[in-house]
């Protein structure tokens, strides 16, 4: 049987990361085997396209179309033979945020990323994606927190982060049998027993 694709998307500070690891521990409990992966990267290539992604200028079309490039290769490489082999594949981000950032934070044409979509998917989408919403400021105020030297995209000014969030939560509310909402400004332990709840809902 195949193996569920689950993304986790949200801003940047949104708490991704954090609830990835959570949440591919929580089902190996449960026996499945998991493949852990991100995006942009998850693969030799793709890790050194996210290097370039996430600290060269570049214009915006050549961002999106490098996202997808990545995507290629981690879809072919690592998400479809995982899926095939009946694994469950957790990824921390997929191509919402590439909608979301480059789309709606950039202001790319949709319809080119639809080509892109089509084109390198090939009909593939998430399970369940799990959206971490939270208001620009506290997103930005536990990044400041944690300390780490900003990447291109977390040096962005908040507008382009509304206009990010504000793009996740419409394709939230196109799509509410796929992507799933989380309050992200709840405690870590609360958001734990939600994802909980929502995967046993799946397993
Ligand atoms: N619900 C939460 N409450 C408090 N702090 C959080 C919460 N979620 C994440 N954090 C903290 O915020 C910072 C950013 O979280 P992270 O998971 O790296 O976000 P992302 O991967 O979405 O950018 C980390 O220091 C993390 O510990
Ligand atoms: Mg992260």
């Amino acid at each position: 049987m195949r193996g569920k694709f689950i993304t986790l998307e949200g801003i940047d500070g949104a708490g991704k990361s954090t609830h990835h690891g959570w949440l591919v521990e929580a089902l190996r409990a449960r026996g499945k085997t998991v493949v852990a992966t991100r995006e942009p990267g998850g693969t030799p290539l793709g890790e050194k396209l996210r290097e370039l992604l996430l600290t060269e200028p570049m214009h915006l079309e050549t961002e999106a179309l490098l996202m997808f490039a990545a995507r290629r290769e981690h879809i072919h490489k690592v998400i479809l033979p995982a899926l095939m082999r009946g694994d469950w594949v957790v990824c921390d981000r997929f191509s919402d945020a590439t909608f979301a950032y480059q789309g709606g934070g950039r202001g790319l044409a949709l319809g080119k990323l639809e080509i892109l979509e089509t084109w390198v998917q090939e009909g593939l989408q998430p399970d369940l994606t799990l959206l971490f919403d939270v208001p620009i400021g506290v997103a930005r105020g536990r990044l400041d927190a944690a300390g780490n030297a900003p990447d291109r995209f977390e040096r962005e000014k908040a507008e382009f982060f509304q206009r990010v969030r504000q793009a996740y939560l419409d394709r939230a509310v196109r799509e509410p049998q796929r992507i799933s909402l989380i309050d992200a400004t709840l405690p870590l332990a609360e958001i734990s027993k939600l994802l909980g709840d929502i995967v046993s809902s799946i397993c």
